[in-house]
């Protein structure tokens, strides 16, 4: 029998950050918002945290929480909502602030603020701040556990490989740097540079280093970091959950575990008044909960009905938790 998601984390107590990913629209954040719920209920400080611009933390819980900073919703439920363009904004004034004070400029160039302007518009970059903003949370350590409820088009599985491209960056520009200061201190003179102010560029880019390398050491121990996949009885789904089973397999890592969301309750056909529409897509269902069964099976730790309204609010998540936690894993397939 698979570990129940209760049971998974009562045998890794040492779990810091927990991630949801998979397909859109499948029920990540109904996931996060319900165990950031269950870990409050049951004596934890848990910090659930989204970048996602459609306010979907706001949606469920029912209060405008954007751009709002960290909020205390019932005692110990903590929940934020990143203004990931207001974060770039904040950088991107960051780095002018740097520029001028670097080259003792009034004004930074016309040529270089564009280049600054339309770095916004890379992905990258949003990923980026989203990326700097867990970050940043992680490392104050004020809660525990963290939930990152992920956005649509993010994948969890390319937070990991960000953690191990930006660290390859930073390791470039280091090194760099370090050449370049071998035989800098002349053209330095020449440029108006002091030694101190590239000193305060390495500092800054150790510092930097540091917080991503003690979040990378984080989410790469699954001691420490579990990743679940949500997914749905459906064809598309599985093969999703399949393919991010293989990244994750590539990338060294674990797959945590999966949460098969949104399944009728099969009960339902024992129901002579049952309409035909609703027995086919019962039926359907359960013959994809076979085949997550046999293909996934090791990997179920919890089953959540379809609920008959959206799940919204702190009763509706209290019961979503309770699925999640409270019932029996894989039995509800047999
Ligand atoms: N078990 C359920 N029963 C009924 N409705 C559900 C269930 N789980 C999720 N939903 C509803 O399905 C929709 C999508 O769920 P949710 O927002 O949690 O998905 P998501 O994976 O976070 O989506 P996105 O990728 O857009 O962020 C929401 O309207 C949600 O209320
Ligand atoms: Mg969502």
């Amino acid at each position: 029998m698979p570990l129940s998601l209760k049971e998974f984390f009562e045998r890794n107590p040492d779990i810091k950050v927990i991630v949801y990913a998979g397909k859109g629209g499948l029920g990540k954040t109904t996931c996060s918002a319900a165990t950031a719920y269950w870990f409050a209920k049951n004596g934890k400080r848990p910090l659930c945290f989204s970048t996602d611009p459609q306010a979907s933390l706001s949606d469920i819980f029912e209060r405008d929480l954007f751009g709002k900073g960290v909020q205390e919703l019932i005692p110990n439920l903590f929940v934020v909502e990143i203004d990931a363009d207001k974060r770039i904004a904040e950088f991107q004034e960051e780095v002018r602030r740097k520029i001028k004070e670097m080259y003792g400029l009034d004004k930074i160039p016309e040529e270089i603020d564009e280049y600054i302007r339309t770095s916004a518009y890379e992905p990258a970059m949003h990923e980026s701040a989203t990326y700097d903003a867990m970050a940043d949370l992680v490392a104050s350590g004020q809660y525990d556990p963290y939930i990152f409820d992920m956005p649509p088009f993010g994948h969890g599985v390319r937070m990991i490989s960000m953690a191990q491209i930006l660290d390859a960056w930073i390791e470039k520009i280091e090194e760099t740097r370090r050449k370049a200061a071998e035989y800098a201190a002349a053209a330095a003179t020449l440029r108006g540079i002091t030694a101190e102010t590239e000193d305060a560029v390495l500092k800054d880019l150790r510092e930097i280093r540091e917080k991503l390398d003690f979040f990378r050491r984080i989410l790469t121990n699954p001691k420490t970091c579990a990743f679940f996949m949500v997914l749905i009885p459906e064809k598309m789904a599985i093969l999703d959950t399949k393919r991010a089973l293989d990244m994750f397999e590539k990338l060294g890592i674990k797959l945590s575990g999966v949460i098969v969301n949104q399944v009728y309750p099969p009960q339902l056909l024992d129901r002579p008044d049952l309409s035909q529409f609703l027995r086919r897509r019962i039926e359907m269902q359960q013959r994809y909960m076979k085949v997550i069964k046999e293909e996934l099976g090791e990997y179920v730790r919890a089953v959540v009905p379809m609920f008959d309204r959206e799940p919204k609010g702190l009763e509706m998540i209290a019961k979503v938790a309770e699925h999640l936690f409270e019932k029996p894993g894989l039995e509800v397939i047999e």
